[in-house]
């Protein structure tokens, strides 16, 4: 019987959280989660279960994801059920990869449960379908941040033939550097692009642009909660749907 849940707590609201996550963590003796983690998921855990904040910001810091899988393992060691809570979806630039390695190689058993994404989150709050039917036919989920902390190595003029619609996770701080590449890659500076930070909570924002003026906008009112950056002609019917203006409002 798996011991260990890798699960998905989802971008923040806690009624996101699926029923089988929500029961997982209401019965498990150890909670490991991470920064982007809500309180308010948290709080659904036993009350008596040990909580240990690992505080991980975007992936960003190797050194303490070897940490994190050294843990785990101890933890799961004690025959204890500990549940990994993650943001998002553990699958989608998760690191689930490197602790369910560990996991393995420790001979414990685990199971990963699924979580919503950040880009579902954010398609729901604009009420914009990301696979529109007859304006895009794909969807794009591409990391903003290269391995080394830079701008990642995309084939830029490919994703941007493509014509689909790009989801950039943790592409806050490269914004300027991705929107050129685009740009240089062949495409429109008209082309719309939303950045959308916190989705799903309460403190919520939007930028509307283009991929030319979304990184001045993004400069000129800098984030403090995670962002995702969506790009495509499906974010041209933002500006016509009134009901959506509504939530843009100042
Ligand atoms: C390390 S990645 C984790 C992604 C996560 N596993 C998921 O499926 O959403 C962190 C990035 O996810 C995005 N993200 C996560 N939660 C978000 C939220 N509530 N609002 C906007 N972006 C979010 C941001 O781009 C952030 O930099």
């Amino acid at each position: 019987m798996s011991r260990v849940f890798l699960i998905g707590a989802g971008p923040g609201d806690p009624e996101l959280l699926t029923l089988k996550a929500a029961r997982l963590l209401a019965q498990a003796s150890v909670v490991l989660h991470d920064s982007l983690v809500d309180p308010r998921v948290i709080m659904l855990a036993n009350a008596r279960a040990k909580i240990i904040d690992v505080g991980k910001r975007c992936g960003r810091h190797s050194a303490s994801q070897a940490e994190i899988c050294v843990l785990l393992v101890e933890e799961a060691q004690t025959g204890q059920m500990v549940v990994r809570l993650k943001g998002g979806d553990p699958m989608i630039f998760g690191r689930a990869t490197e602790e369910m390695e560990a996991l393995r190689a420790a001979g414990i058993g685990f199971e990963v449960v699924p979580g919503i994404t950040a880009a579902s989150a954010a398609a729901a709050g604009t009420q914009v379908s990301l696979t529109q039917r007859g304006i895009s036919r794909s969807l794009h989920i591409i990391t903003g941040h290269g391995a080394e902390g830079g701008l990642p190595a995309h084939d830029y003029a490919a994703l941007t033939k493509s014509g689909g619609t790009l989801a950039i996770y943790m592409g806050g701080e490269t914004l300027p550097g991705l929107a050129a590449h685009f740009i240089e890659a062949g495409m429109e500076p008209t082309m719309p692009a939303l950045l959308i930070e916190n989705a799903s909570q309460p403190t919520i924002r939007h930028l509307r642009g283009t991929i030319a003026t979304l990184p001045g906008l993004h400069a000129a009112r800098r984030a403090s909660g995670p962002v995702l950056i969506l790009i495509g002609e499906v974010l041209s019917e933002i500006l016509v749907n009134t009901a959506v203006e509504h939530a843009f409002a100042g």
